[in-house]
């Protein structure tokens, strides 16, 4: 057999070749593998029942980009508010601040009855928050019946003890020591008022079809931060709660339809006279504010 002076070098190039190939595949099997681990990242502590792509609403039976049926010719109205001077804008600033300042998570709820007026303007107040294309997408749920609070707490401890025990990592239950929370949950029955805040991830026009709810869950988020904010106006403590897990079953119990959430649960009432906080302190200005 003859072989061409020139038939090392062919082989040698066809070795290179082989071994960039190889080399190559083998760093994008590694990417995605290593996409793959990002995805399945392990994180117990988002609640299933939140997970949902309504903030990107493409299904069967959506709008399909139709008019959704609201008034384009509303009326634009002269809009004013209070002036005030600067020296007052500053007091009142700092007063709001010194109030708020004063919040805080309280899992110690006496069960001293609450006027229902007073439930009523803090729910009022958290119903002007601003809303994704003014669709308030809120359904605030006051619960002062004692059995359906009972019942809440059954299936909240239920979970909660399988959250604890099982469902968690080491990670949350340590982050949590500090706090001393676990899964008994006594303001459930204590508090005169439960509320629970469902954010409506879509709703429903005129002629029954979905009608988006753009931005939801921020929406929902903004009116419970104004709900907090009243409930300290007042001089009533809460304490921001995620019961995780726990949505599906108390929206069932509180007859809630399917496209409503929980998002929040907020027991509410006065701190029982032998509450404890923890001992928190909150970041200076300097390390949450940054002016450019
Ligand atoms: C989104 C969110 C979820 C929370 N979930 C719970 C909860 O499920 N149980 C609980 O006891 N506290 C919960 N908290 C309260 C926090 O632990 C509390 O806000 C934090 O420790 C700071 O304390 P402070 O509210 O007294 O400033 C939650 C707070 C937020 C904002």
């Amino acid at each position: 057999m003859a072989f061409s002076p020139l038939t090392p070098v062919f082989v040698a190039i066809i070795c290179v070749l082989i071994v960039i190939i190889l080399k190559g595949s083998r760093k994008s099997s590694k990417k995605e593998h290593s996409k793959a681990c990002q995805k399945t990242e392990s994180r117990p502590w988002v609640d299933e029942d939140l997970k949902d792509s309504t903030d990107l609403p493409v299904d069967e039976e959506d709008d399909g980009g139709e008019w959704q049926g609201l008034d384009d010719n509303i009326a634009h109205i002269p809009f004013s508010t209070e002036r005030y001077a600067e020296e007052d804008m500053v007091k009142r600033s700092k007063a709001f601040y010194e109030l708020l300042n004063k919040r805080r998570s309280v899992r110690f709820i006496s069960d001293e009855p609450v006027p229902r007026e007073v439930i009523d303007n803090v729910i009022k107040t958290a119903g002007t928050s601003p809303s994704g294309a003014h669709t308030e997408p809120w359904t605030f749920v006051v619960v002062q019946d004692a059995e359906i609070k009972h019942k809440i707490r059954e299936i909240i401890e239920d979970e909660e003890e399988i959250n604890y025990k099982k469902r968690m990592g080491d990670k949350w239950v340590n982050d949590l020591k500090r706090l001393r929370t676990n899964w008994i949950k006594e303001y459930l029955d204590a508090a005169p008022y439960l509320i629970l805040i469902f954010k409506q991830v879509y709703g429903r026009l005129p002629n029954g079809k979905k009608k988006t709810h753009y931005y939801n869950e921020i929406s929902v988020s903004i009116a419970c931060g104004i709900l907090l904010a009243a409930l300290q106006n007042v001089g009533l403590v809460t304490v921001t709660s995620t019961p995780l897990n726990c949505g599906p079953r108390l929206r069932v119990l509180l007859e809630r339809p399917t496209n409503e959430k929980l998002l929040l649960l907020l027991p509410v009432g006065y701190p029982r006279k032998d509450a404890t906080v923890p001992d928190l302190t909150r970041k200076p200005l300097g390390d949450i504010m940054v002016v450019v």
